[in-house]
């Protein structure tokens, strides 16, 4: 940890000028999808949803991956989530029984008036039954059969609404502040730290966040969720994570999955 403290404080703190306070989502995302097919031009763009794996810097990491992935560890999961899914009537609860729309989440729900998960909206539908909430590797589990029925469909979040830009707003400004003991910001890793090595880790491009989630990762042994992956680059900084499907991570979420605007969905994947 020590190393990686040290490494990354190296990285400097690049500008990154082009997203002002008062840019327009859409404005937002031409700079930032820019900034990355500038700084990153042999990755192609579809392919930055495969994580750190896009990175010529992790081309040695690439074909053990592809190995890896040719028979996933998350099959057996896929298998119960689905089993789970058929036998709690999970599908009469979303548009199309749950097929293709993974795509369109998290989004604005103006009766409700916030963001919502997939997450959530399996829980809800559990309880509408009047069954008990699942919570963190079966819920991920569920969550990731859902993504699973909407692969290789392009991200398309909708911002317009004006709930939904404060809360856009609010996780881009998550995204960008500073935090922790360390004094780090998403943005120090993620954009100016991207396809760099700190002790041991090439950091992934912030464009393609989310898009493999839920990620099968080893350290975890199992499924866990985009949440879970955002606690652990808080706790990497020293800052508090947030719980599961808080308002903060929900936002920062919104801002994130809508800067892939138009990248495929590749959840689930295995994930260093
Ligand atoms: C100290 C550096 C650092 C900071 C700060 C940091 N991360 Fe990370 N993050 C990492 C490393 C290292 C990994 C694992 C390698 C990778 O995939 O980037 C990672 C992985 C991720 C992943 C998984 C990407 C994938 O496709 O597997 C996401 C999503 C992510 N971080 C989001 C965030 C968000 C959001 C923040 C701010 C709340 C943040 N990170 C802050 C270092 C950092």
């Amino acid at each position: 940890m020590k190393k990686l403290i040290i490494a990354v404080t190296a990285l400097g703190l690049l500008a990154f000028g082009s997203l002002s306070v008062q840019a327009s989502p859409q404005s937002d995302l031409k700079a930032f999808q820019g900034y990355f097919k500038k700084n990153f031009p042999k990755i192609k763009f579809d392919d930055f949803s495969n994580g750190l794996y896009a990175l010529p810097e992790a081309a040695d990491r690439r074909a053990e991956w592809e190995a890896i992935e040719e028979f996933p560890p998350y099959e057996l999961d896929l298998a119960k989530g689905k089993k789970f899914w058929e036998k709690n009537k999970l599908g009469t609860c979303f548009k199309n029984g749950g097929a293709g729309i993974a795509q369109n989440y998290p989004y604005w729900d103006k009766k409700k008036k916030e963001v919502r998960t997939a997450e959530l909206d399996i829980n809800a539908c559990l309880k509408r039954q009047g069954k008990k909430p699942i919570k963190k590797g079966k819920l991920a589990t569920v969550t990731a059969y859902f993504y699973n029925m909407a692969r290789g469909k392009r991200i398309k979040i909708d911002v317009s609404a004006p709930g939904a830009i404060a809360e856009y707003e609010k996780g881009k400004h998550f995204f960008w502040a500073k935090r922790g003991q360390l004094n780090f910001s998403c943005a120090n890793c993620h954009i100016s730290g991207a396809g760099k090595r700190v002790g041991g880790n090439i950091m992934s491009t912030a464009l393609g966040h989310g898009t493999g989630f839920p990620a099968y990762r080893s350290k975890w042994g199992g499924l866990g969720t985009i949440h879970r992956r955002y606690k652990g680059c808080n706790k990497q900084v020293r800052t508090a994570p947030l719980k599961q499907n808080n308002k903060t991570y929900r936002a920062l979420q919104l801002y994130e999955t809508y800067m892939n605007t138009g990248l495929p969905l590749t959840a689930p994947s295995n994930r260093f």
